[in-house]
């Protein structure tokens, strides 16, 4: 079992003969709940068609750099942008050279350069190749830039000879693709995330709601788990499979949101509200259905507890970070709240037509006391983490500072 659900994998094959290794990884890293594509050089080909990936993954395969068709399906940059890590197995000593050298020849070394995310190789070569003075000044080169390399193993190779080069196997890869993930930047911390809007009835058929899908909120939770935290997460009415190992508590109205949430609060480090909750409920709910009857008609509603509001004013709060949804003046209206409601840190994000609310990306602007970050426009979970790393500096700051 591989942690990689929901996680995007852009799978590079190169050429070598364990490109046909390359089928089996294909096939564990979408058991395990990641979602793939495949981009193959054209040496790759040479040993596995595209069509046995493509059949495998049920995906269009990449190997063209500037393929008009592929580019109006899925641009390369847009590719780069999609994947939340980049896997190259087999990764030939030949790519590895091109890589280490910069160079954006074809779409699998293209996409190297483009991408801002963590890059996995798994080199697989002739043992004296792999031994060679130009191969490991590459490989140190790469090393020294981040890129992860995986392996190789020793043994026999398809040339006959014996020594190190190659390639892990499928098993070996995702499992170190799927702890890749795992930053433990948080480990030992309890972490409370609230997350999708709330629901204030009307009457038993109608209430009053907003459009957050939960996404982000889930992602967050799903980054805290990454983090090694011990993640507890409470949820308005969404449509979303609950993440594994996080403990979920489903509410529907602000006030069940609130109780859930103060029940929790004192086991909680750290307590994340990504949750729209709603500001106002009705002061009186009908038990009937509310018949139609006269031209206009009026709701009248009270103000819901502020939950984060409380949770910050507690005398033994936790680390609190709110999310702030604005359709202008964004940092203004930020700061204001970070500082009105004693927050830690606030995550203020920008919503309205296609934006913040129901869609798979988003960007934010984070704020506290002594300084800001700018997350830009990327899927919701990469978000999400990159959103983590910042709590856990602020967090493991604030907490280094209190011992001292
Ligand atoms: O769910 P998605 O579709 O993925 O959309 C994500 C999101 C846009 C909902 C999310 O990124 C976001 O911005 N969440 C906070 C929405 C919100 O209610 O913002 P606000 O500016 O109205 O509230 C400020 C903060 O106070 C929030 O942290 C909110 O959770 C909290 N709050 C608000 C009202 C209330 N009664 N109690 C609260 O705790």
């Amino acid at each position: 079992m591989y942690r990689l659900t929901g996680k995007r994998i852009l799978l590079g094959v190169t050429g070598g003969i364990a490109a046909y290794k390359t089928a089996v990884l294909l096939r564990l890293l979408q058991k395990n709940g990641a979602d793939v594509q495949v981009v193959m050089t054209r040496g790759a080909t040479e040993f596995v068609t595209p069509l046995t990936f493509q059949a495998l993954s049920g995906k269009v395969v990449h190997t063209e750099l500037l393929d008009l068709e592929t580019e109006s399906a899925m641009g390369h940059i847009e590719l780069a942008r999609w994947a939340d890590v980049i896997l190259i197995a087999p990764a030939s000593a030949n790519f590895i050279a091109r890589v280490a050298n910069g160079y954006a020849d074809d779409l699998l070394s293209t996409l190297c350069l483009a991408a801002d995310v963590p890059i996995l190789v798994a080199p697989a070569m002739n043992q004296q190749m792999w031994l060679n003075a130009a191969t490991q000044e590459n490989l140190e080169k790469l090393k020294t830039r981040g890129v992860v390399i995986l392996g190789p193993a020793e043994g026999d190779q398809a040339c006959g000879e014996n020594g190190p080069g190659r390639m892990l196997e499928a098993d070996e890869l995702a499992l170190l693709t799927a702890k890749t993930f795992e930053t433990n930047i948080l480990t030992g911390s309890r972490i409370l995330v609230t997350a999708g809007p709330t629901r204030e009835a009307i009457d038993p058929v109608r209430y009053i709601s907003n459009r957050s899908s939960g996404k982000m909120g889930y992602a967050v939770a799903m980054a805290a788990l990454e983090a090694g935290a011990d993640v507890s997460l409470i949820s308005g009415p969404v449509n979303l499979p609950e993440p594994e190992r996080v403990k979920v508590t489903n509410v529907s109205s602000a006030a069940e949101m609130h109780s859930a949430v103060m029940q929790k609060i004192s086991d909680t480090d750290i307590f994340i509200s990504a949750a729209a909750v709603a500001d106002y409920s009705l002061e009186t709910i009908s038990q009937q259905k509310i018949k139609k009857s006269s031209d206009s008609f009026e709701l009248k509603l009270k103000k819901n507890p502020d939950i984060l509001l409380e949770v910050a004013a507690l005398q033994s709060a936790p680390f609190s970070v709110g999310f702030a949804a604005e359709t202008e003046n964004l940092e203004s209206n930020a700061q204001l709240k970070l500082r009105s409601k004693k927050l830690d840190m606030i995550a203020a994000n920008l919503v309205g037509d296609n934006a913040g609310f129901d869609v798979d990306t988003n960007a934010m602007t984070v704020f506290w006391k002594t300084g800001q970050k700018q997350l830009q426009q990327a899927p919701k979970n990469r978000l999400a983490r990159n959103l983590i790393s910042l709590i856990a500096d602020q967090y493991n700051g604030k907490n280094t500072n209190k011992t001292h």
